[in-house]
């Protein structure tokens, strides 16, 4: 049965108890189905998951690793029948492939990559659009699907907006500077008003290796946007990922990419003109004159938040009108101020200092190096924003800062107001107007995170929130049908919260303002990414990444140990299984919406 709501809550389910083990819970009422696993058959001639003896071919065809962003585009209108889109934000090898860690003096230590692992990694990076159906009341993958796609690390793309050309986008491989190979760490992402699916390309440094040329002109570029990280061996197989062989390749990473899933063939596109950076995600709202407004978080300690306004309107009755509306446009970087002003600042060459004199020579130099122009304006450094999403019912706008435990006393301002920020905060803004294409607006501080019983954290949430109701490190949110937030973490752990990751419901409105539920958690080891609703809020999608790893807890795949400790083998719980990243499907048990 229903919780009772407390003081206005638009929440009566009963929550979840806060804790750790090795599998998911949801709360009492509903059901939390395992949909999409790591491996799972995307088309009728996928081959079965064989976890032993991978190959990338099979990976081409199957559903890829590490499971982040999750969108829905409905058929005809349904709640019921659509496409789901999934962003495969990256890999985790010592999870993936059976006999290549050892341990060393307490160390894991993971083998080198040859070319059939590196291709394999490759092939599980990017996206999935994949059709589903409700059918009894259970949702079912559609391998026949027609739209059925895999993106991958490989898929060409074409460059677009005022960077594609550009002499800095140019290799070897690509003398016009317009074609790119795939799309990295695909991390939140969106669906825009007609119906295609936005990939945010994030953490794209960790890619590269190698060392560019003695004084190479994309020397400082790289080094604002902590190029090359070399978490990855690909350089050392594909020479466009080692700067040495390929200096100008990271400049083709960091971009916004818009996928036409009406098509299976279609090129997807990055479109430069939504900037160049650790792109989190790509929220989208229909602004009152028809303009559509794109909210960016660039998710780095002390990196910037941005708003992409479009320059044509969005045509409900003709989608192909749109097809390009991501190409023009201004893009905007965040200056939150003491008093709780907010103003949104141009990046557009030639205003201000964004001139030769400052070394653009035109806007397609203004987006490679986002970063520096947004330096140069002045904007507001933030605690790591990551998701930011319109509310399209209450009109405001949330900003997710998941944490910066490197921010010292004097770095501490109005907007970023705790140092050593462990936990994050979550920021609401309210544009100007209510016009979601305004260029001011007013913020404040929705929720200080972290545990309220320790007086040190200074969180904020309300006293009707219980001891499993408070979160650190918001990630990931989705706002409902009915306005209504929703908020899903990264990085809380047993060690330090007692805690997993989770989906927590937020309030927003009234009396019960910053009271805070815990709906779904994790299994050990895992973070929680999604969470998407359907438009008749009766189905939640939510993202299961990377079950299984963490330190210390972690124990290889295929060995005796695994179970031991807080280690898991979600979802399939079977010796020759790996952990699988899997998105997770809602609903509740009398068929009803989600949360009520
Ligand atoms: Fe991929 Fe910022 O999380
Ligand atoms: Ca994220
Ligand atoms: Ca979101
Ligand atoms: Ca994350």
């Amino acid at each position: 049965t229903d919780g009772v709501a407390a003081n206005g809550s638009a929440f009566s389910f009963v929550e979840v108890e806060a804790g750790v083990d090795e599998t998911h819970h949801v709360a009492e009422g509903y059901d939390a189905e395992v949909l999409l696993r790591w491996g799972d058959p995307l088309f009728p001639d996928s081959p079965a998951f064989d976890p032993k003896n991978q190959t990338a071919e099979a990976q081409r065809r199957q559903f890829g690793y590490n499971n982040d962003y999750v969108g829905f585009i409905p058929l005809g209108g349904s709640s019921a029948h659509g496409l789901l889109v999934v962003n495969h934000e990256y890999t985790n090898e010592h999870l993936m492939f059976p006999g290549i860690v050892s341990v060393t003096d307490g160390k894991l230590k993971v083998a080198p990559a040859d070319k059939t692992r590196v291709d394999i990694e490759m092939a599980a990076h990017g996206g999935t659009i994949v059709e589903i159906r409700k059918v009894d009341g259970k949702w079912q993958v559609v391998r026949e699907g027609k739209l059925n796609r895999r993106i991958t690390s490989t898929t060409p793309m074409q460059v677009t907006g005022p960077a594609a050309g550009s002499d800095r986008l140019k290799t070897a491989e690509d003398p016009t500077g317009t074609k790119v190979l795939g799309t990295l760490n695909n991390c939140a992402g969106g669906v825009t008003p007609w119906g295609t699916y936005v990939m945010a390309e994030e953490n794209f440094h960790g890619y590269f290796l190698g060392k560019l040329p003695e004084g190479h002109k994309e020397a400082a570029n790289y080094k604002r946007y902590g190029v090359p990280e070399g978490a990855y061996e690909w350089g050392n197989i594909y020479p466009r990922f080692d700067l040495a062989k390929e200096p100008n390749e990271p400049n083709r990473f960091g971009w916004i990419v818009e996928v036409d899933v009406n098509d299976p063939n279609s090129v997807p596109k990055k479109r430069t003109a939504l900037g160049r950076f650790k792109h989190e995600g790509a929220e989208s709202i229909v602004a009152k004159d028809g303009r559509v407004v794109f909210y960016l978080g660039d998710d780095e300690r002390f990196d910037y938040v941005y708003k992409f306004v479009t320059a044509g309107t969005f045509n409900p009755n003709d989608r192909a009108a749109n097809m390009d509306l991501l190409d023009s446009g201004t893009l905007y970087v965040a200056k939150f101020d003491a008093d709780g002003a907010l103003e949104w600042m141009p990046l557009v060459f030639g205003q201000g200092p964004l001139t030769a004199a400052n070394g653009f020579a035109s806007q397609a130099d203004v987006l490679i190096e986002t970063r520096r122009a947004a330096d140069l304006l002045g904007a507001t450094k933030m605690d790591r924003p990551e998701d930011v999403q319109p509310n399209g019912v209450n009109g405001k706008v949330y900003v997710m800062l998941t944490n910066n435990t490197r921010r010292k006393d004097e770095q501490v301002d109005a907007a970023n107001p705790r140092a050593k920020n462990a936990f994050g905060h979550i920021i609401e803004i309210a544009e100007a107007d209510g016009d979601f294409a305004a260029t001011k607006g007013k913020w404040e501080v929705l929720l200080k995170c972290g545990d309220p019983s320790v007086a040190s954290v200074g969180a904020s949430f309300s006293t009707d929130t219980t001891r499993n109701g408070w979160f650190g490190m918001p990630d990931n949110c989705a706002v409902d049908s009915a306005g209504r937030l929703w908020v899903s973490t990264d990085g809380n752990s047993p060690k330090d919260t007692g805690r997993t990751d989770g989906l927590w419901a937020v309030d927003t409105e009234g009396g019960a303002r910053a009271t805070s539920k815990l709906f779904f958690r994790v299994p050990v080891g895992a973070e929680l990414c999604g969470p998407l609703f359907t438009p008749d809020d009766r189905t939640a999608f939510v993202a299961v990444q990377h079950p299984g790893d963490g330190g210390t807890d972690w124990a290889p795949f295929g060995r005796p140990s695994y179970y031991e400790d807080l280690s898991t083998r979600w979802p399939d719980f079977k010796n020759d299984m790996p952990v699988r990243p899997a998105v997770v499907v809602i609903t509740k048990k009398d068929g009803g919406v989600i949360g009520s």
